[in-house]
């Protein structure tokens, strides 16, 4: 973290910053992984470290998706305070780069392991915007998946469903046996979380591409979103009354005690059935979102590292940049934070069957020029377009635009935004 900034360092400050430059080999980290699982992964990594005589100073900043803790960052940098390592998402990466000389270089690292050839060109994009690789990624997410109880589908007799009319049909099923249709936490980033998939469903990859990529006005407005905002609101009618707020780890474990049949949400939700010791294909079913097969909607996970002031904090950097992108690391990580490897040479053998169809369905939709930047994580557009996205999309959800309405307010908002 950077100690001396400025000028009038008080005495009491220079002895605090002179203990806290004894202990330079720490890694101050900020993230926002303070749901279960995602709490254990992150143990693996501080676990990984600590075997390297680093010490892990931990800086959570709770909030899904982030937000919270791109404040919290803000306030810290402006303060001259700049954590050692920062979790981040895609564009808020870009914008980072875009701040001048605030980033450190992790060349020397990438250069000696080879980063260059291992690390998918997609993600290559935020963590190496220019010249120099300003990020270590740690995992690729995506948001396009369906979790569903299976004890809940088998004892309703519901297959898993393969188009979005059987999707609904299902919903309606579970709805009519009493059970909560579809588990889901009222907050914007969650809605925008489903609404990647929505947009997959109604029109495929070109529209996703050209409404929430190149924000082409034509299809942010037009007939097809206001199709895709027609299925939000069916989505609208399979949530329970208590929606409002929940956490998206809370509409999780709904699905994993049975109370729910089916939440819509990233793969980090796997993370929490793993931590509830739950088996895939035992205890739960996990599919991509019925109407968006063939398409990957993702978010990487990285970690941004801030330049330091001394020596050894900037070793305690490198170290912690190696360590994320160590094969043996990837596995250990992303087995249980529901992710798959950043890395593309990482075997899958040890990874469960929802992990091998993720990174199956990655590789293909890599191929296929259908790996798609989630807009919901910050992997479409700059946050101030994601947020106006976000802003239309929750007050769709709950009820304050008609679908008509929507689409033209995404076109309004997205133009203020740009
Ligand atoms: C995503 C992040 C995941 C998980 C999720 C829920 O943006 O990539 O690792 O933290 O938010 O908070």
């Amino acid at each position: 973290m950077k100690i001396f900034r400025g000028v009038g360092v008080s005495a009491m400050a220079l002895s605090l910053a002179m203990t806290a430059a004894a202990k330079a080999e720490d890694v101050e980290v900020l993230h926002w992984w303070t749901a279960g699982g995602e709490a254990a992964a992150l143990n693996v990594l501080k676990e990984n470290l600590a075997g390297q005589d680093i010490g892990w100073l931990d800086m959570p900043v709770a909030g899904g998706g982030g937000e919270a803790a791109m404040t919290a960052l803000r306030a810290r940098v402006t303060a001259g305070d700049a954590p050692t390592a920062v979790q981040m998402l895609g564009f808020d990466i870009l914008d980072w780069a875009d701040q001048g000389d605030v980033l450190a270089n992790l060349n020397d690292v990438a250069a000696e392991e080879n980063w260059d050839s291992v690390i998918p060109a997609a993600i290559q994009k935020f963590s190496k915007p220019g010249d120099a690789w300003i990020a270590a990624p740690v995992n690729v997410h995506s948001t396009n998946w369906v979790w569903a109880n299976k004890a809940v589908l088998d004892e309703l007799g519901i297959a898993e469903p393969t188009t979005w009319d059987e999707f609904i049909a299902a919903l309606q099923a579970a709805k009519d046996a009493g059970k909560v249709a579809l588990a889901h936490g009222g907050q914007p980033w969650q809605e925008a979380t489903i609404f990647d998939s929505v947009v997959l469903a109604t029109g495929g990859p070109e529209f996703y591409q050209a409404s929430m990529i190149d924000l082409d006005p034509e299809a942010l407005g037009g007939e097809q979103m206001v199709q895709a905002f027609d299925k939000m609101a069916q989505l609208r009618g399979f949530v329970d009354d208590n929606f409002s707020g929940r956490d998206w780890n809370l509409a999780s474990a709904m699905v994993i005690n049975g109370e729910a049949a089916f939440q819509i949400m990233g793969d980090w939700a796997k993370g929490e059935f793993i931590n509830a010791d739950k088996v895939p294909g035992t205890d739960f079913l996990c599919f991509r979102v019925p109407g968006t097969e063939g398409n990957v909607t993702f978010n990487s996970d990285q970690f941004v590292m801030f330049q330091q002031d001394d020596e050894a904090a900037t070793a305690a950097q490198n170290a912690m940049a190696s360590a994320i992108e160590s094969p043996e690391f990837q596995i250990a990580f992303n087995k249980v934070k529901g992710s798959v490897p950043a890395r593309t040479d990482v075997p899958s053998d040890e990874f469960d069957d929802c992990a091998k169809k993720g990174m199956e369905q990655l590789a293909a939709a890599s191929e296929a020029g259908t790996l798609l930047g989630s807009m919901g994580h910050g992997h479409a557009n700059p946050a101030a377009v994601k947020n106006a996205m976000y802003d239309v999309i929750t007050a769709h959800f709950n009820g304050e635009y008609d679908s008509a309405t929507a689409a033209e307010e995404m076109v309004n908002a997205v133009e203020a935004a740009q």
